[in-house]
C-alpha cells in the first residue's frame, strides 16, 4: 500500500482536510498526540477499526481507546458518567487521561474488544483534535507501533513500523508526554487505576482519594482488567533485564557484568560501560531509548528502574513489560555451597579476583548464635555459657543428641541468622555478592540466592582436604564424611555445578570462568 506522508505542525494546516478525507473513507492514518503517536480510524466503523488491528498485528481482545475533541462528545458513547469520573474529566481533559465507562451501542464491539465498556480520552494535541473535529466522528487510536514494540514518540518511529501498511502518516513534533495516557476504570462504583501515565497517581488521589491501584500495574496478572497489560509489551528485540537498586549498586552491577546500560541521570557520572541515559525526564526518553538498543544491534542490556513516585510509576510499569517481567533486585546474590572439603574456598578467591564481596555464612552464623544467650540457655541449660562465652562443644553435644533437639536449635537460630543476613545484604551497595555456606540449602539461605553454585568433589579428595585443614583424626574425619549429604542433594537445588576434579590451577581457572559467565549473564 502507498502510504501518504503529511507534515502537519499546527491545526490550521490545509492538509488536515486531506487527512479527514482518508478517515471518512474508512482509512487508517497515524496521528500525533501529546502522549505517543496513535493509529487512528473511525471508531464507529467496524471495517475501518478492523484495519487498525491488522496493521498493528494486535490481538482482537485488546480494546482500543476512543478519542474525542470536546467533552460533550463523551455522553452519547457511554451509559453514565459517575461523579468521580466527571471530577477527573474536569481536572485532566484535555490531556493524557482515559476513562473506562459502560458503553452504548454507538461503539461497535470490535472497538471495545468485545467488552461492554469503552475507553475514551480527549487529547490536548491540537493537530489530532482538529482532525477529530473535521471528521465529525470519534477516532479509535491505539499507539502506532507494531503490537508488542515500544510505542512511537517520534514520527520516524511510526514510519519505521507503519510505512506501507496504512493510508497515511502525519509527521509532526515529538510527543511531549512520552508515555501513553493514564487509564482509570469507573465501573461497578469503583475507581481503579489500570495503567499509570502522564497524569500521576498523586494527581488522581487529589480528585479521587479512594482510587485503587490495580495489581496489573506492578505485577503480571493472569486475568488483566486492562487486556493490554497482560502482554509482553513495549519490548525491543534486545533482551533487557530490569535492575532495582541504588545508583552505586547499579553502576557496580553494570561495570562488573559489562552489559550495555539504560541508566538514570544520577548514574551517568559513575558508569564505565556504554550507556543510554534516560536523562531528566525518563518518561519522554524511555521508548526511544528502547528502540535505540535495536538500532545499535545490542543483544542484551540492563535497565535501571526509577523510583515509583510521580511519573516514575508509569516508567516503571512500561519497563517491567519491556523486560518481560525479568527483574533483578541488587545485590545479585550468588550462593556457593557443597560438602565440607569440596573446594568452596577456590570460588571465594575467584570472586575476590573479580572484586566481588563474599560473606562467609558459617562465620556469620557463629556470631549470631553467640548472641542468643537467653533462648539457648532456656533450651539447653545455663551451663552452655561459661564466663559469658558460649561453649560450642557442649551445645553441639546437647543439640545433636536427638532429632527433636536439632529441630529446637534450628528453630531458635535459623530465623535470626537469616534475617540478620538479609539485613546485612540489604546494606551492601554492590552489584554482586557471594554467600558462601556449607548448609545454604538446609538453612533456607539458598532461597535468597539468584544463582546457586554447588562445588562437588570426590569423597577421598574431600576427606584428605578437611582432615589436613581441620586437623582431624581418622575416626572423626570418617564420621564427617558419612554425615555429609550426597551429590544428588546439591545437584537438585543448584543452578550451576562445578566439579573439583582437575588440578588446583585448572580448578581455579574454571571457578573464575564460571563466575565470569554468571555475572555477565552468558546464556547457559
Ligand atoms: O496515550 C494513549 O492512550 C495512546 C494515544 C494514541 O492516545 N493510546 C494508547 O492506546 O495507548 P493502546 O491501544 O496502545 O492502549 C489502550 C489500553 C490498553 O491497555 C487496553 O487494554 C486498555 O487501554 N483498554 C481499552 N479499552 C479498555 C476497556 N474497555 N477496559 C479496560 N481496558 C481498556
Ligand atoms: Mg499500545
Amino acid at each position: 500500500m502507498q502510504t501518504r506522508v503529511f507534515e502537519i505542525y499546527d491545526s490550521a494546516n490545509k492538509d488536515i482536510s486531506a487527512v479527514c478525507e482518508i478517515l471518512k473513507n474508512g482509512g487508517v492514518v497515524a496521528l500525533p498526540t501529546e502522549t505517543v503517536y496513535g493509529l487512528a480510524a473511525n471508531a464507529q466503523n467496524k471495517d475501518a477499526v478492523q484495519k487498525i488491528f491488522a496493521a498493528k498485528g494486535r490481538p482482537a481482545d485488546n480494546p482500543l481507546i476512543v478519542h474525542i475533541a470536546n467533552k460533550e462528545e463523551l455522553a452519547p458513547l457511554v451509559k453514565e458518567i459517575p461523579q468521580e469520573a466527571q471530577r477527573c474529566i474536569d481536572a485532566f481533559w484535555p490531556g493524557p487521561f482515559t476513562v473506562i465507562l459502560p458503553k452504548t451501542d454507538a461503539i461497535p464491539p470490535i472497538t471495545s474488544g468485545g467488552l461492554d465498556t469503552v475507553a475514551v480520552r480527549m487529547p490536548s494535541n491540537p493537530v489530532i483534535n482538529a482532525v477529530i473535529s473535521g471528521c465529525g466522528f470519534p477516532l479509535a487510536a491505539p499507539s502506532a507501533n507494531i503490537s508488542g514494540k515500544p510505542s512511537p514518540t517520534k514520527a520516524s518511529h511510526v514510519i519505521e513500523d507503519m510505512q506501507g501498511k496504512i493510508e497515511g502518516i502525519v509527521k509532526s513534533y515529538d510527543c511531549t508526554v512520552g508515555v501513553e495516557s493514564t487509564v482509570v476504570s469507573f465501573i461497578n462504583g469503583e475507581v481503579r487505576l489500570l495503567r499509570p501515565g502522564g497524569i500521576t497517581l498523586e494527581m488522581l488521589q487529589k480528585e479521587v482519594p479512594d482510587i485503587i491501584v490495580d495489581d496489573g500495574v506492578l505485577h503480571t496478572v493472569k486475568k488483566a482488567l486492562s487486556p493490554g497489560m497482560k502482554y509482553k509489551h513495549y519490548a525491543p528485540n534486545c533482551n533487557v533485564t530490569l535492575i532495582q537498586g541504588s545508583s552505586s549498586a547499579f553502576c557496580d552491577f553494570a561495570d562488573k557484568s559489562g552489559l550495555f546500560a539504560i541508566c538514570l541521570k544520577e548514574d551517568e557520572k559513575h558508569l564505565k560501560n556504554n550507556y543510554i541515559s534516560l536523562g531528566d525526564n525518563p518518561e519522554t526518553t524511555l521508548f526511544s531509548s528502547l528502540r535505540k538498543l535495536d538500532e545499535l544491534g545490542i543483544k542484551r542490556a540492563v535497565c535501571h528502574a526509577p523510583d515509583k513516585s510521580g511519573t516514575g510509576l508509569a516508567v516503571y510499569n512500561r519497563m517491567l513489560r519491556a523486560c518481560g517481567f525479568n527483574i533483578v533486585k541488587l545485590p545479585f546474590i550468588i550462593g556457593v555451597t557443597g560438602p565440607s572439603g569440596s573446594g568452596k574456598t577456590s570460588l571465594g578467591m575467584a570472586a575476590k579476583n573479580l572484586g566481588i564481596t563474599a560473606i562467609d555464612c558459617d562465620k556469620f552464623a557463629k556470631d549470631i548464635v553467640e548472641s542468643l544467650k537467653t533462648e539457648l540457655c532456656e533450651a539447653f541449660g545455663d551451663d552452655i555459657y561459661k564466663n559469658g562465652k558460649l561453649d560450642r562443644a557442649l551445645l553441639a553435644d546437647r543439640a545433636f543428641s536427638s532429632a527433636e533437639d536439632i529441630e529446637k536449635l534450628n528453630k531458635i537460630t535459623l530465623p535470626r541468622i537469616l534475617s540478620a543476613l538479609k539485613q546485612k545484604i540489604k546494606e551492601i551497595e554492590k552489584g554482586f555478592v557471594i554467600l558462601d555456606g556449607a548448609t545454604l540449602i538446609e538453612s533456607g539461605g539458598a532461597d535468597m540466592c539468584n544463582r546457586l553454585i554447588a562445588v562437588l568433589s570426590k569423597k577421598e579428595d574431600r576427606l584428605s582436604r578437611f582432615s589436613k585443614r581441620d586437623n582431624l583424626n581418622i575416626r572423626s574425619a570418617q564420621k564427617r564424611l558419612t554425615a555429609a549429604k550426597d551429590d544428588s542433594f546439591y545437584k537438585a537445588a543448584a543452578t550451576d555445578v562445578i566439579e573439583n576434579t582437575a588440578t588446583m590451577e585448572e580448578f581455579s581457572k574454571n571457578c573464575q570462568e564460571l563466575l565470569q559467565n554468571i555475572i555477565s549473564f552468558k546464556e547457559r
